[in-house]
């Protein structure tokens, strides 16, 4: 099976290409660096100073004896994309290449139009290249969890059946986003569900919570081939930060009261996640949708995790309840379904205490690395 990873360079990206690299798959990657020249714009680096794409596909040559094609370019570039789907005809294209962060798509105008363009375009240019070059090419797209907002009634999968004046019909959930990039995420799901309905396409989009970890089986056999690990406010997902902040001896910024609550999972099970989903792809005229985490947790119940473990490797953690830089709601009813990745065969890392420790372990080694300034912005909505 070929697979074309767009945004092959980032947190995800990078480890995806090795995985299924790993599992036999004929991997291309693509990136245009923006997440590395938008961290170095704005000060907030990865903890660990990553080699670049081409580079790090040269040490996974090395160690593994595996190859994986690597491309420099823009996905909102369509001719760049068309010469990738002419070259390469993949069977499977695994869309992680958009701006990620909300606090980014707050900044300013200028953040929040790249963000729109950015992502709006780059989905658009991945539909027509399927269209015109390799209509029986599986799209898998990442979206997020943010799509469904905090609703106070159950989280279905993607989907819900709707009666009214005595008729059903079936919709997409209802979506409420709390952030701009969230917002951009719900209409790539709206652009998607249109081309599925008008050209047949085949289509997988997954609702991603917020991922944390470092480790995967393959990152872990070359220091080089670590994925960019962020802990600042603008790209760092919330555990993640908290780990280097306790490590950092910077008090855990809590956001308000703390009782927002998310589904979370390991990096680890991203990876299974787009791999299952790529092995059992959605057929021809489906928008098929998951809810992609492993559990929920509320933020005051992450910290309590950290200080437990933290304390017991001889970290004095402190917390500091900011006043909410972002418009949430601060206590509410939270209850995704999500039983559909499990039905493909997912096998979910739970978050226990190893594994906290043994990010602690890996953020211990690159702590001279971090940068106090990058911690938190105050970025408000
Ligand atoms: N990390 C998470 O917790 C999380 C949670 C839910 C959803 N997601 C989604 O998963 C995807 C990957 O997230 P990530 O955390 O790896 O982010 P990341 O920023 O580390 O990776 C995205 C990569 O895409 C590249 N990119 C962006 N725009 C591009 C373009 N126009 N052309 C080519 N490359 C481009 C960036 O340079 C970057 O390397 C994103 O779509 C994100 O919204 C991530």
């Amino acid at each position: 099976m070929r697979v074309l990873v767009l945004g092959s360079d980032g947190y995800l990206g990078w480890p995806t290409c090795m995985y299924l690299s790993q599992a036999g798959y004929e991997v291309i990657g693509a990136d245009n660096y923006f997440r590395r020249t938008a961290a170095v714009e704005l000060d907030c680096e990865a903890l660990v100073p990553t080699p670049n794409l081409i580079q790090r596909a040269k040490i996974w040559e090395q160690v593994t004896g595996r190859k994986i094609i690597t491309h420099i370019g823009d996905v909102t570039n369509y001719e760049f994309l068309l010469s990738l789907f002419e070259a390469y005809h993949p069977d499977a294209v695994i869309h992680y290449a958009e701006q990620p962060s909300a606090p980014y798509s707050m900044l300013n105008r200028d953040k929040a139009a790249f963000t729109i363009q950015n992502n709006l375009l780059s989905t658009l240019n991945i539909v027509y290249a399927v269209k015109e070059i390799s209509p029986d090419c599986h799209i898998i797209k990442l979206g997020t969890m943010g799509e469904y907002g905090t609703p106070d009634i159950d989280i279905e999968e993607g989907w819900i059946q709707i009666e009214h004046g005595g008729r059903k019909d079936k919709f997409l959930f209802p979506r409420q986003a709390s952030s701009l990039y969230h917002t951009t995420k719900i209409q790539d799901t709206d652009l998607l569900w249109f081309y599925v309905r008008t050209w047949g396409l085949r289509v997988t989009d997954l609702m991603q919570g917020p991922v944390y970890g470092i480790s995967t089986d393959e990152a872990d056999m070359d220091e080089k081939l670590i994925p960019n690990f962020h802990y600042d406010e603008i790209f760092g997902t919330v555990l993640n930060r908290f780990i280097v902040q306790a490590v950092a001896g910077y008090p855990l910024t809590v956001y308000g009261k703390g009782g927002q609550i998310r589904g979370y999972l390991n990096i680890k099970d991203t990876l299974q996640c787009v791999h299952l989903s790529a092995t059992q792809p959605a057929k021809s005229g489906e928008l098929r949708i998951f809810n992609q985490m492993s559990e929920t947790f509320s933020v005051n119940e992450l910290v309590e995790r950290v200080k437990i473990v933290g304390k017991k490797l001889g970290y004095d953690i402190n917390i500091n309840h900011l006043e909410n830089p972002r418009r949430e709601k601060e206590n509410h009813y939270y209850n995704p379904k999500y039983t559909g990745l499990l039905k493909l065969g997912v096998k979910p890392h739970y978050l226990t205490d190893e594994v906290i420790e043994g990010m602690f372990r890996i953020v211990e080694t690159y702590k001279d690395y971090i940068n106090r300034d990058a911690i938190f912005r105050g970025v408000k909505w």
